[in-house]
Parts: structure tokens; sequence; C-alpha cells
């Protein structure tokens, strides 16, 4: 049975092929007028002038658009959707000119959601993390990444990875989920009985072969920074992932520059994610690689610092650029993806085919995913966003409000 999509104002392919775009490429998002698409099943049949694909299929059912305009569902690919409690008193410390690693130094940041989750249910995590999905959804994202990672024992890193398994099975989204046991050196190893050394042994011998035979996570991630794990620990605990199966992705260079995106590239990690500190050498790393450099302007401008990450220049060396959300309680809690874009195109100067792009197919780059979705284009998952806005420049310009009016993943309904 198709299903056929008519009436949009612009219908914004995506379109090209299934990988990363790099520089130039990253110039055409492909907007087209009297443009219908065609859905057959999960997969995306045909994407044609409107009058034309009308005649093809006289049969099938149609989605009005209303003028709107559909875009390729949104990929998400960096959350740490898993949490407790919200961290409103860290923003205010932070005006006050207390940093962020110097919360953490107190025992607060990190720490605090760990203390946090450790205390909840498996069941309490889910009911928390059910409607915050829902609401990542109902900004037009049709495939969204979770971390685990406040939970930091083998016990709590598990129950938060079941909770995510748990949420793909309720909700149509599609859920990439990420083992983050690596998020930070937890407090009662830091000094004696037990060592950094211990954990960090923990997590190659126990915790990532647990995770990988489980099955309960398609990446492993580390956050390798100045005062957290260094470039030596970050080496040993992705070799252990990639000996077991999964693929890898870093916070690198988040803060401080460290080499983090360099050694991301050398290890052939998916993504290399935030590089607001990126050096000049790691700049021309990532674009001698196949690593997705994932940009997270949200966090920069929560946390209030001073520099975004260098997206220009990123672009200009060939590096494959892509957008994502980083929603967490500490440093990004929005669930407005579409505000990203906003500063993307304010903030790190791309242009809206840029942010779109990096949004949507270098998004699903980010995830493995880039020959499955992230264009309107056939054969591919007829995962689809319709926005209440007549131009395309209109979802970055609007910032901060909510104009997603539908969805679909997998030609199912997703949102609406
Ligand atoms: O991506 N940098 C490390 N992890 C998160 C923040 C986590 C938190 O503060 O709770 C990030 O910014
Ligand atoms: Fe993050």
């Amino acid at each position: 049975m198709t299903t056929l999509f008519v009436n949009a104002s612009q219908v914004v392919t995506c379109a090209g092929p299934g990988r990363a775009r790099r520089g130039t490429e990253m110039t055409d998002a492909g907007v087209l007028t009297n443009t219908a698409v065609a859905v057959d099943g999960e997969r995306i049949t045909a994407v044609g002038p409107h009058d034309e694909l009308q005649r093809q299929y006289p049969g099938a059912q149609t989605v009005d658009c209303a003028r709107g305009v559909l875009a390729p569902g949104l990929v998400d690919s960096h959350t740490h959707g898993i949490f407790g409690k919200p961290r409103h008193e860290e923003q205010e410390l932070r005006a006050a000119g207390v940093g962020y690693m110097e919360i953490a130094k107190r025992g607060g940041g990190i720490h605090s959601s760990v203390r946090d989750l450790r205390g909840r249910s498996e069941d309490e995590l889910y009911a928390l993390a059910l409607p915050r999905l829902r609401r990542i959804a109902a900004h037009g994202v049709t495939t969204v990444e979770v971390k685990s990672g406040y939970g930091l024992t083998l016990d709590d890193e598990l129950k938060s990875l079941r909770v995510i398994q748990r949420l793909q099975a309720a909700l149509p989204m599609r859920i990439v989920p990420t083992f983050l046991g690596a998020h930070e050196i937890p407090l009662e190893y830091r000094a004696a009985p037990r060592s950094r050394e211990e954990y960090v042994a923990l997590l190659e011998h126990e915790m990532i072969p647990r995770v990988a035979s489980e099955g309960l996570a398609v990446f492993a991630d580390i956050f390798c920074e100045p005062g957290v794990y260094t470039l030596d620990e970050t080496r040993r605990i992705l070799g252990a992932a990639r000996r077991h199966g999964l693929q890898l992705k870093l916070h690198a260079d988040e803060l401080e520059p460290s080499g983090a995106a360099e050694l991301a590239a050398e290890l052939g990690a998916t993504s290399a994610d935030h590089l607001a500190a990126i050096s000049e050498p790691g700049i021309r790393a990532l674009a001698a690689s196949n690593t997705v450099a994932t940009l997270l302007p949200g966090t920069m401008m929560f946390l209030g610092r001073p520099k975004q990450a260098p997206a220009r220049e990123l672009i200009a060396a060939g590096a494959a650029v892509a957008l994502a959300s980083d929603f967490n309680p500490g440093t990004s809690p929005t669930v407005n993806f579409p505000l990203m874009l906003t500063l993307a195109v304010s903030q790190l100067r791309m242009s809206v085919a840029e942010a779109l792009l990096a949004a949507t197919v270098n998004g699903a780059a980010a995830l493995g995913l880039a020959a499955d979705t992230g264009q309107l284009a056939p054969g591919f998952s007829a995962d689809l966003a319709l926005f209440e806005i007549e131009d395309i420049r209109e979802l970055p310009y609007w910032y901060g409000d909510h104009r997603c009016a539908r969805s679909w993943v997998r030609g199912n309904a997703c949102h609406g």
C-alpha cells in the first residue's frame, strides 16, 4: 500500500550518497517545490513531481502536508537521556562564577546525577525517560542515540541500558544505545582502598564484556578530557570495547585541547563529539579520517562558555560535521533539537543547508546509519518530519519555537 505525501510547500530531501557529507557536499540540502514523496511500508519508493507521482499512484492514500515543509526525520546522535533529577542549582552557580570542572571537583556535576540515579529503580528511571524522549520526538527527531553513564557500577549501568531497551520497545523512534560507563571516575575509586586503575580495569574486564554479551549497546563512549579520562586510559577502554564488538565514540576536546580528536581519528571512532577546544592538528586529523565531528552548540551556550566549536574550519578542512543536542541534566537540558540548528547558523556560522545535512545525513553517519536514514530518497527508511513553516530557513529562524506537526519513522506515525 503506497502513501503519498502531497501538498508540501517544500520537500527538503538531503538526497545524495548514503554516507557522511563533507566540505562542499554540504552546500545543497536539496530543496524542492511541487514535489511529492511516495512511501511503501517502511521505505521511501519515490520522490518526484507532484502531478507525476499522483498519476503514477492513482489509488494511493495521501497525507496532506498543508503547505508545510517535509524533511527527513532529524537524527539526534548524542544524548544522555537516562537520568533522574534536574540539576538547576548548577546553572546559578556557574552564573556566579563557579566553572563546570570546579562544580565536579566539589562532588557535584556528573557525580550528583550518579548519586541520584543509583538510588532509583529501573521502573522509576523508565517513567522519567519516557516523556523526555517523547518531547524530543515532538520536535522532529526520529532517530536518537541514548547513553548510559550516570550509574558507574556494573548494576547501575546495566539498569540504565535496560531502561533504554524498554524505551526501544515502547516508542516508535529509532533508539541507538551507547554504553558510557567511562563518563567519570566514580568518587569511591579516587582514594584508598580503591584506585582509578581499579575502575578502568573493571570497565575493561567486567562492564564492557557484560554489556556487549547482553547486546545492550551498539557504541561505547568515554569522556576523554584533562581531569577526567586520560588518553592512555581512553586507548585501553576503547580497545576493550572494540574487541568486544562495540563501535566507538569519544567526548573529545570539550573544554581543553588534549589530543582527543586525534586519538578518535587514530582509533577509527565513528564520531568525536564536542570539539569546542579542538586544536589545528585535531582538525586536520578528523578531516583526514572517517570519524564524524559532532558539534553540540547547546552545551557551550548553556554553560556560558565563550567559544563554540570551529565549525567553519572543520568544514573547510573537509571534516564531516554533525549536530546533536547533548540532552543531559548538567550541560544541555534541552529537548529542542531544531534549536541546535539555530545555534549552528547564528553561532557556528553554518549555512542552513549545512546545518540540515549535519542534523540528518551526518547525524545518521555518526550512528553508522547513513545508508538507511537521514534522507528522503528511494530505498531509504521512511523517516519524515513535517514542519509548520513555508520555507526551511524558518526552522532555525523561529528559535526556540515548536514547529513539528507530525513525524513518521519506518512509515509509521512517530509524533502527532
Ligand atoms: O556531554 N562532558 C561530559 N558529559 C556531558 C555532561 C554530563 C553532565 O554534566 O551531566 C556532556 O556535556
Ligand atoms: Fe555528552
